[in-house]
C-alpha cells in the first residue's frame, strides 16, 4: 500500500524478493532505483482510478468554493435562524479559471470536468501541449489551483510561501496528489493571513495528519483522509490490477502496468 515504505534497506533485507505490486498509482513510497538494481519489477495501478480521483478533486473544488462543511455545521448547531442575502457567501466555480498543475491522466480528467462548468483551464506540466503555461503565470491567473503531479525530489515542496503569495487572495488550492507537494507551514500561514481564500486537501504531510496538527487550526481548510480513489468499484479494480501485476511478476512475465 502507499503507506508502506519499500526502501533500499528493506529491499536489501529480502533476498527472495521477486516482485513489488503497489496498490496505488503513485510510487513515491518505493525506491525504484533500488528495485531496478535488484532486477525486481514494480507494478502500479494507473488508469482505473483516474476518473474517481478527478471526481474527488472536483468535489473539493465545489466544497471549498461554497464553504459546504461550515454551512452544514451551522445547520446542525442551530445557527441557521434566518435566510439572509449575505449568509454563507462563497465563490462561483462556473466561469472561473482553473489551474491544473500536473497535466497527466488525472489532471486531464479534471480539465474535462472543468469544461462542463464553463471554466477557463490553464495547464502546467512537463509535456508541451495546448493551454500550457508556466507555474508562475498559472498561480497568478487561477481562481482554483488543483495539484496532480507525482511526488518526486523535483516536486517536493512545489507549493511553498512564494507560490502561495503569488496566488490571488481569493484563490482556492486543492491537493489530491501527494501531501509533500505543499509546504504545510506555509499553507497554514497562507490561510491564517489571507494570502489565499481556502484550501481543500485529500493528502497531507505527514499522513495521516494527527488531530492536534497545527495546520488543522487554519481557517477555511477542508481535509479528507486520502480518499481520492475510494469508491467500491475503483478500489476493486485497483485490487484486481495489483493482483494481475503480482501474478505476472511472479511468472516472470511483463506486468500489465509496471514502472520499473
Ligand atoms: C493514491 O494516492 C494512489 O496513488 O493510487
Ligand atoms: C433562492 O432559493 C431563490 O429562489 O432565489
Amino acid at each position: 500500500m502507499l503507506s508502506d515504505r519499500i526502501d533500499a534497506p528493506l529491499i536489501g533485507s529480502l533476498p527472495e524478493l521477486k516482485v513489488v505490486a503497489n496498490y496505488a498509482v503513485g510510487v513515491d513510497n518505493i525506491d525504484l532505483d533500488a528495485a531496478r538494481a535488484r532486477g525486481v519489477p514494480v507494478g502500479n495501478t494507473p488508469g482505473v482510478l483516474t476518473e474517481t480521483t478527478a471526481d474527488l478533486a472536483f468535489a473539493l473544488i465545489l466544497a471549498c468554493a461554497r464553504g459546504l462543511p461550515a454551512a452544514e455545521a451551522d445547520v446542525r448547531a442551530g445557527r441557521w435562524t434566518t435566510w439572509s442575502p449575505e449568509g454563507w457567501l462563497g465563490r462561483d466555480v462556473h466561469g472561473a479559471t482553473l489551474g491544473i498543475v500536473g497535466a497527466g491522466a488525472i489532471g486531464s480528467a479534471v480539465a474535462r470536468r472543468a469544461e462542463g462548468f464553463g471554466m477557463e483551464v490553464l495547464l502546467n506540466g512537463r509535456a508541451p501541449g495546448p493551454g500550457r503555461v508556466g507555474l508562475e503565470e498559472l498561480l497568478e491567473r487561477s481562481d482554483f489551483v488543483s495539484l496532480h503531479a507525482p511526488l518526486s525530489e523535483e516536486t517536493r515542496g512545489l507549493i511553498g510561501e512564494d507560490e502561495l503569495r503569488a496566488m490571488k487572495r481569493t484563490a482556492i488550492l486543492v491537493n489530491t496528489a501527494r501531501g509533500p507537494l505543499v509546504d504545510p507551514r506555509a499553507l497554514r500561514r497562507a490561510l491564517a493571513r489571507g494570502w489565499i481564500a481556502a484550501a481543500g486537501l485529500d493528502v497531507t504531510d505527514p499522513e495521516p495528519i494527527p488531530a492536534d496538527d497545527p495546520l488543522l487550526l487554519a481557517p477555511n481548510l477542508i481535509v479528507l483522509p486520502h480518499i481520492g480513489s475510494a469508491t467500491h468499484a475503483t478500489r476493486e479494480a485497483m485490487a484486481s490490477l495489483a493482483v494481475d501485476n503480482l501474478l505476472a511478476g511472479l511468472a516472470g512475465e511483463p506486468m500489465p502496468h509496471s514502472v520499473a
